[in-house]
């Protein structure tokens, strides 16, 4: 059963020389309880993928154009009005943005922060709220609590926002968190807590997560399944260890040598070639092709090859490539 299950999802941006199609056809599901990973080249889609879910496109002349978000009990997410959406932000579904400060109040205490997302969607008194925010800064082991509670977000270092903003994540107990590079902006020595506090949070009470990251270490270390997104598309998904042990889409292959991570730590990283098509005028076939060294003229003709899975996969381990038999055995 799943959470969430995205199904042909479309998502357009209007730009003064034309449609992006920045999400063009992209499915996945979410299983209770999962943390699915996205990663793939700056540009690819990803935050426009997960943006699309709750409609959250800060201001950007974005629409989405085709394909359902059908979220386990409460339908089709992309069919919703604003008003039913926004009853499922923040209880069902709740977003972690890159850096702390875009989802904080500059001018709101903590405390009074946290509390109100409480109380837009409970009906529980002013005093309940900051209970119940104190709690939730215990819960995501903010020291010295109950002085945070009457801080302003510009007194607290960018690791605490973070806290704060997991905190305001979590504080209705939402089945699914979209975190979308939660850490970038963090110290180092910052990120890996953060990354496992939110994992020990949702672990404990069965949320799931979709974390965007451009880390396949992290990925690595706390998904349980992944996809992988090329120009506006899902080129490979599967179990994590699936993936990146035995990646099968040509993309993967050269993201995996290309970036720093668990595969090609200690080999030479090699770049991948070339730059991503344009969104607004795709080349036809495969988007890959034409950085692809295994590529053939089949594979610039036609539709993009959809997702399916390989001979001897395992299972749920889908790939977009019409060579992959072949370029499998000349790799
Ligand atoms: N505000 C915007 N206005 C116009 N087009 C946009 C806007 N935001 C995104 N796009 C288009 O959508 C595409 C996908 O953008 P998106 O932000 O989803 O990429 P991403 O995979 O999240 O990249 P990054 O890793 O850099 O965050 C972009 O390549 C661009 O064509
Ligand atoms: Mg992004």
């Amino acid at each position: 059963m799943s959470l969430l299950s995205i199904r042909d999802l479309v998502t357009e941006f209007e730009s003064p020389s034309g449609t992006a199609r920045a999400v063009d056809g992209v499915s996945f599901d979410v299983a209770p309880g999962e943390i699915f990973g996205i990663v793939g080249e700056s540009g690819c889609g990803k935050s426009a993928t997960c943006r699309s879910i709750l409609r959250l496109f800060g201001g950007a002349p974005a629409r989405i154009a085709g394909g359902r978000i059908l979220l386990d009990g409460a339908g089709d997410l992309a069919a919703m009005r604003e008003r039913e959406l926004a009853q499922v932000r923040g209880r069902d579904v709740a977003f972690i943005f890159q850096d702390p400060l875009t989802a904080l109040n500059p001018t709101m205490r903590i405390g009074r922060q946290i509390g109100e997302v409480i109380r837009r969607h409970r009906d529980v008194t002013r005093a309940e709220a900051r209970d119940a925010a104190l709690q939730l800064l215990r819960d995501v082991h903010v020291t010295s609590p109950e002085r945070r509670l009457d801080a302003y977000p510009h007194e607290l270092s960018g690791g605490l926002r973070q806290r704060v903003v997991i905190a305001m994540a979590l504080a209705l107990r939402p089945r699914l968190i979209i975190a979308d590079e939660p850490t970038t902006a963090l110290d180092v020595t910052v990120q890996d807590q953060i990354l496992r506090l939110l994992k020990e949070r949702c672990d404990s009470l069965g949320t799931s997560i979709i974390l965007i990251t451009h880390d396949l270490g992290v990925v690595s270390q706390i998904c349980d399944r992944m996809a992988v997104m090329y120009a506006g598309r899902v080129v490979e998904t599967g179990a994590v260890r699936e993936v990146l042990d035995a990646p099968s889409h040509p993309y993967t292959r050269a993201l995996l040598a290309a970036l720093p991570g668990q595969v090609g730590r200690d080999s030479e990283l090699v770049p991948i070639g070339g730059a991503p098509p344009s969104l607004i005028d795709p080349p036809p076939g495969c988007r890959f092709a034409p950085r692809c060294v295994f590529a053939q003229p089949q594979c610039r003709i036609g539709a993009p090859p959809a997702l399916r899975a390989r001979a001897g996969a395992g299972e749920g381990h889908l790939d977009a490539c019409i060579l992959n038999e072949v370029c499998h055995a000349a790799a």
